[in-house]
């Protein structure tokens, strides 16, 4: 039987025909006047809000969103997938990077995404959690068409998302207050308090995101991801107050905790996975953005405090694939970097070979610079549960990494 998903409460996902590939820009968004804009002049260095949840806690489920046939195919496979990917929007970078590369950029990644939902079956993706930065410069609505709903008009899944630095930047032309609230747009397209149809579509079917905040748990058949938002600076992420060095609350790390704890049981009972995602890496080893001490030193003690460590940690932001050990509790965990989405590959420092220790972050394979995304596989089929995170540049056989967890 053909035809697309149609998700809880006639969510659509994909349109059945999807057309060819954008090769320009419905608006054109170099962005160049945002950042001189009185507003980011002077605000720039500084954190922005975090909306406050709609729900609380901020808690949903895969099956709030698919059908009811698609997640009993999951229970009864004892598996599932999904996909992961951070850093997906194009815009145009310079002269030297014009736009019709940058789409075509996003599109190898997504076009290859799409086609492995294609069919469905226990193997094909359930959903894609987005890493953050799907709207490249300042997060804007009238981006949203160009950058996420054309590029992922095939993709027949779910995306949930959590915001990266860009999609909560704000640019204004008075000093003191931005034109448009941070994070407007994100909440409006994955925020939604009902999946209607999004004013940023552009006419495409994609009924918007329900998220009950920009920082959330998904409760998945199987596994759970726990998705944190790093706040608006280039570096560094920023997830609480740092013991009052910067002002904002010490919300989303009690969340961290508090969920940690929740699934602790069954993470024990080996009944499901828990990953972690935040946008920005808490190590790196690019020559832009590097790691997050701050962010890792956060994550750290809730997990303590929880007593219990996440099975991965996911993040975005750098664009390139990078992956590393964090050595705690035990246990080596997988630190994995794909902001390999599509926007402007950045080459390692010169010194990032494998055994390079960063902080308390081991880089455990080479760094792969170019385009590609991750498969996530949780698989609790027969007495060696497992979980494993694939990436893979499409096009580049020669250009995989892959990590086993034994659950
Ligand atoms: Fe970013």
């Amino acid at each position: 039987m053909g035809g697309n998903l149609v998700g809880a409460g006639g969510r659509l996902f994909a349109e059945v025909k999807p057309g060819p590939d954008e090769t320009a820009f419905q608006v054109n968004n170099t962005s160049d006047v945002y950042y001189n804009s009185p507003y980011y002049l002077r605000h720039k260095d500084q954190l922005q809000p975090v909306p406050r949840p709609r729900v609380n806690p901020p808690r949903m489920r895969l099956a709030d969103v698919l059908d009811a046939k698609t997640i009993s195919a999951i229970g009864a496979a004892k598996k599932i997938v999904f996909h992961a990917v951070g850093d997906t929007g194009a815009a145009k970078v310079d002269r030297t990077h014009p736009a019709g590369q940058a789409l075509a950029h996003e599109a190898r990644v997504v076009d290859a995404m799409a086609a492995a939902v294609q069919g469905g079956g226990p193997d094909a993706p359930a959903f894609l959690f987005h890493l953050g930065d799907v709207v490249y410069h300042f997060g804007e609505g009238q981006y949203y068409y160009d950058q996420f709903y054309e590029p992922f008009r095939a993709y027949d899944r779910p995306i949930f998302a959590i915001p990266g630095n860009h999609d909560g930047m704000v640019f204004g032309d008075a000093p003191d207050r931005p034109k448009v609230g941070t994070l407007t747009a994100f909440l409006r397209n994955f925020c939604a308090a009902s999946p209607g149809t999004s004013p940023d579509a552009g006419g495409l079917v994609r009924s918007a995101m329900t998220q009950p905040g920009v920082y959330f748990t998904l409760d998945a058949p199987f596994v759970s991801i726990i998705g944190l938002y790093s706040n608006v600076l280039d570096g560094p992420g920023v997830i609480s107050s740092q013991g009052g060095h910067y002002p904002l609350g010490d919300g989303q790390v009690a969340f961290l905790r508090s969920e940690l704890a929740r699934l602790k049981p069954q993470r024990t009972a080996r009944e499901r996975a828990v990953i972690l995602a935040v946008h920005h890496p808490p190590a790196s080893a690019d020559s832009k953005h590097g790691g997050t001490t701050g962010l890792g030193s956060d994550i750290d003690a809730a997990c303590q405090s929880a007593g219990l460590w996440p099975d991965v940690v996911l993040s975005g932001h750098a664009h390139l694939y990078q992956r590393f050990a964090h050595h705690v509790g035990g246990r080596d965990i997988p630190y994995v970097v794909a902001g390999s989405g599509g926007f402007a590959a950045t080459p390692p420092h010169r010194h990032a070979a494998p055994g390079t220790t960063i902080g308390g972050y081991t880089l455990v394979s080479a760094p792969i610079v170019d385009f590609g995304y991750l498969t996530v596989t949780v698989d609790m089929t027969g007495s060696k549960q497992k979980l494993s995170v694939s990436f893979v540049s499409p096009g580049r056989a020669d250009e995989h990494d892959s990590v086993v967890v034994n659950l």
